[in-house]
């Protein structure tokens, strides 16, 4: 087995821990793919909801708790496409920006992952507990904080 992410041999801890199972047997470019496809996903189900807190388009309550819904829903889905030799600078031939920072610091990228996972939980669970549309507001901002706090850290330009 090649081993990409070093770091955790550092630590002591074996690459497998960190990365699942069943997806490593998938080809880097299946893996991409997929990663991006679910981050769309991610993309396409915050967007109304950053342009309703923006003011850009009106609230309407009800396509607001689908999306919250939605994305809490898939919010573990992307992660499991950050496979071994997936990265920049690995070599796959498909485009990428996910830089090789996250094989440097897996624990960082998981604990982005978590944040992210708990920001999007508890939106969901603010509608479902039919909170003011001025709280689901700010919640709005803190899962959008959580993405871009990866995004800097860990994707390219
Ligand atoms: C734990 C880190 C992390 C979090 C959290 C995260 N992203 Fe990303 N995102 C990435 C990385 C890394 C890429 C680049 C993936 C690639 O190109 O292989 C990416 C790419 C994307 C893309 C481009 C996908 C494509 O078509 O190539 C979109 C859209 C996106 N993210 C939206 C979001 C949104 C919206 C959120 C929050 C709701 C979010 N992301 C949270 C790390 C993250």
């Amino acid at each position: 087995m090649t081993v990409t992410f070093r770091p955790l041999l550092a630590l002591g801890l074996s690459a497998a821990l960190a990365l699942p199972l069943a997806a490593q047997a998938a080809e880097p470019e299946d893996a991409i793919h997929y990663r991006q496809s679910a981050l769309s996903v991610m993309g396409w189900q915050m967007g109304p909801m950053g342009a309703m807190a923006q003011g850009d388009i009106e609230y309407d309550a009800d396509e607001f708790a689908t999306r919250a819904n939605n994305l809490a829903a898939v919010a573990h889905l992307p992660w499991e496409g950050f496979t071994e030799g997936t990265l920049q600078g690995d070599d796959h031939g498909v485009e990428t920006d996910a830089l090789a920072d996250i094989g440097d610091d897996w624990e960082g990228f998981e604990e982005r992952q978590e944040t992210f996972k708990q920001e999007a939980a508890t939106l969901a669970q603010m509608v479902d507990d039919g909170e003011e549309f001025s709280a689901l507001r700010r919640q709005v901002g803190a899962v959008g904080k959580s993405c871009k706090g990866c995004h800097d850290d860990f994707r390219a330009e």
